[in-house]
């Protein structure tokens, strides 16, 4: 073989290594998905579901990591964290993105939504939808929304009328309308992240806490605070993100895969998520550690009262036809 003949032939020999290390080495895409509750939460088994369903639709291509219980990033920095790569998905609730966009401030109107059918009917309307792209800007993308359920106010003192919040500590999750939800009762608000809330109810650092039945189960604040008001001011739902650069940097049939996958696990977690909310509401009920106050129609028109005027404040922020769409979405 001539000199020049073998030069080009080691060259091609070498280029085709590479390219076989390449293939051989690059191995499955691996997914790290990092969320803040318990694995027995809707949110802690529809990411489950979601391991589950992609690893069998693409074997060897895709493999997801779930940490839970904020093992791996807890809630003020798991955002930032898939910015730069480090995670690849989560599903924060939908008062945790006030850095990222102002119009998702919505979610957390209080007294909005009358039920959770009427929060489906919004997020698949054209409202709903428009908001799971205004992210893009800050680099991500929102896959979809799912379900936890609305909020109870729990506390170390009975709440039966607003007046009984007033100069009482309520810990709140980053967003501006539920400091301002509680200002409006004369509380005092305090933004902190979910893996402390148990702490701070047990040493009594604080008075109470919103969450829904199966956050105040599966965390155990019921055995922490004396009662709960079953009050269903607020809505607790979340929106499944990844990056844009993760997301456009894949393939088409694994982007279709995953999709797909996730789309499946969320309608899965939204089951959970509706009988969570009877079955752990109930399971409280028995431990009888925590009281259950029911309230009638004319106290809780009081907390409406009180509460409402908030809507105002935001509406700018969040535009009047968004809130008009999710209004219209309780018929
Ligand atoms: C909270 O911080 O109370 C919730 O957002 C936790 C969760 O993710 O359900």
């Amino acid at each position: 073989m001539k000199k020049s003949n073998f030069l080009v032939f080691s060259l091609v020999v070498a280029v085709a290594l590479m390219a076989f290390a390449t293939v051989s080495f690059a191995g499955p895409v691996v997914i790290k998905f990092s969320h803040v509750v318990a694995e027995n939460t809707p949110k802690g088994q529809m990411a489950n579901k979601f391991k589950e369903l992609v690893e069998k639709r693409l074997p060897g291509k895709v493999e997801v990591e779930v940490f839970p219980n904020s093992q791996l990033f807890g809630d003020n920095k798991v955002l930032e964290a898939m910015l730069l790569g480090d995670v690849h998905m989560a599903a924060p609730s939908l008062s945790k993105f006030k850095k990222y966009t102002k119009s998702l401030q919505l979610y957390d109107l209080p007294f909005l939504f009358k039920d959770m059918d009427a929060v489906s009917t919004f997020q698949n309307g054209p409202y709903g939808q428009k908001m799971l792209m205004s992210l893009k800007k800050k680099g991500l993308v929102g896959l979809g929304y799912l379900h936890n359920g609305l909020k109870q106010l729990s506390s170390s003192s009975p709440l039966r009328v607003p007046a009984d919040a007033q100069k009482k500590k309520f810990r709140i999750m980053s967003s501006d309308v539920l400091a301002a939800q509680f200002e409006a009762v004369g509380a005092m608000p305090l933004k902190k992240p979910f893996s402390e809330v148990f702490t701070l109810l047990q040493t009594r650092a604080i008075d109470g806490q919103e969450n829904t039945w199966s956050n105040i189960y599966s965390k155990k604040f019921f055995e922490v605070q004396g009662y709960i008001t079953e009050s269903n001011h607020g809505l607790l739902d979340y929106m499944i993100v990844t990056s844009s650069e993760f997301w456009m940097g894949l393939s088409d049939d694994l982007r279709t895969g995953i999709k797909a996958s996730l789309d499946e696990a969320i309608i899965f977690g939204n089951k959970v998520a509706a009988q969570k909310s009877v079955e752990d509401r109930q399971k409280i009920i028995d431990s009888k550690r925590s009281k259950i106050i029911q309230l009638t129609d004319a106290e809780r028109q009081l907390w409406v009262d009180k509460m409402k005027p908030v809507w105002k404040k935001f509406e700018g922020q969040i535009g009047k036809d968004y809130i008009d769409a999710a209004i219209a979405s309780n018929k």
